[in-house]
């Protein structure tokens, strides 16, 4: 979303060369990757014995995308703002909280198997932090001084703080 709106302010701006949605896509299908290699051939005992049996009991050992806490997923996890600002910010808070969890998960998980792509994705989210923080330069470069944050600059420009403007 973010990259469509910067896109719409310089005519030429872009998040990176390849697309960061289709990588996160990408990564989405990494981790149920795993979640379907470690709950494949798991027996009763060990389901039950696990924690995984209310998941269980729900999709069987299929894959149904939800959070750590059994918050299904849905589409309130895309947020968009339609203010390149705004969906900046939340990009950026999306990769550090992504980096987050990467980092909790590696506390748990010792398995190198599971360890080694986890760390490959949460290498990827600095990444994706850095290139959300250059378009967030990028748009701040375009912005008047004197209105910094106080306006959307994909819907309210040209907005002004000269009161003789108006
Ligand atoms: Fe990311």
């Amino acid at each position: 979303m973010a990259q469509k709106m910067l896109s719409d302010i310089s005519g030429e701006w872009n998040i990176s060369d390849a697309s960061l949605g289709t990588e996160e896509l990408a990564h989405l299908e990494m981790v149920a990757t795993i979640v379907h290699q470690l709950t494949c051939n798991l027996s009763m005992e060990e389901i039950e014995k696990s924690g995984f049996a209310n998941y269980y009991v729900d999709h069987t050992t299929g894959i149904w995308p939800q959070a750590a806490g059994g918050i299904p997923f849905n589409a309130c996890e895309f947020q968009s703002k339609g203010d390149p600002l705004t969906d900046l910010f939340e990009d950026l808070a999306a990769e550090q909280k992504a980096r987050s969890t990467y980092d909790n998960i590696l506390r748990l998980v010792k398995d190198p198997e599971v360890a080694d792509p986890i760390r490959f994705l949460r290498a990827r989210e600095i990444v994706h932090f850095q290139r959300f923080g250059d378009a967030l330069r990028s748009v701040q470069d375009s912005l008047d001084s004197r209105n910094y944050y106080a306006f959307n600059p994909s819907f309210d420009c040209p907005a002004s703080c000269n009161p003789s403007d108006t």
